[in-house]
């Protein structure tokens, strides 16, 4: 961990930080439950795992006063008519936020709080996101043949709650239609009265 002021470069066209401590590899089996096609998820998975995207990121200490970030890549391509995506999350303590800023592709972030409010926001290259305190995030490459960059920024002590996005997936979909992407209702997502009383 760096103990003096630091800078890094992102040199496109990969964006791939110039130094950095940890490289996280996600790959399909490990969103196995997110893609809403179940049966494209087996036969893409006996084919292999296909990475799906990556984060770069910075060593800091998980404390408020700290801004942990990174660059988060995400791979084009579909799971069945499903472009690819984060698994997304909740920061586990919820009031806090996070700022992205995107450097590369085209997409959308799909976010909810616990309430059950929605929405979904484009991303393209020089467009900053504000991700409001309580909005789980998931971000989502819709373009046909390029990544999906950005450079995100959240507080030391956020934290992550992968758990509840797992359980019921987020509220929104974007699946590819006609060849363009429309946004649907997820069939499994319950309102927060729903889980109540189930
Ligand atoms: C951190 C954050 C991003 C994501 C990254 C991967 O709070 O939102 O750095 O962690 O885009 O997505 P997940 O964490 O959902 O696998
Ligand atoms: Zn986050």
């Amino acid at each position: 961990m760096q103990d003096a002021p630091y800078t890094f470069e992102v040199p496109g066209p990969h964006f791939v930080p110039s130094h950095y401590d940890n490289h996280l590899e996600r790959r399909l089996s490990a969103l196995k439950g997110q893609f809403a096609d179940a049966a494209a998820v087996e036969a893409m998975l006996a084919q292999g795992d296909p990475l799906l995207y990556e984060v770069y990121d910075f060593e800091r200490p998980h404390v408020p006063g700290e801004l942990l970030h990174g660059i988060s890549i995400v791979h084009p391509g579909k799971v069945g008519a499903e472009y690819n995506m984060t698994k997304g999350h909740y920061h586990q303590v919820l009031e806090t936020s996070e700022v992205y800023y995107c450097l590369k592709g085209q997409g959308f972030m799909v976010m909810e709080t616990p309430e059950g409010e929605w929405a979904v926001e484009e991303l393209h290259p020089g467009r900053v996101l504000y991700v409001l305190p309580r909005w789980a995030h998931r971000t989502v490459n819709t373009s046909p043949n390029e990544d999906v960059i950005t450079l995100f920024i959240y507080p030391g002590h956020s934290g992550h709650d992968y758990g509840t996005i797992e359980q019921q997936g987020f509220r929104k979909l974007v699946l590819e239609e006609n060849g363009v992407p429309v946004i649907v209702d997820n069939p499994r997502w319950q309102s927060p009265a729903q889980r109540a009383n189930a």
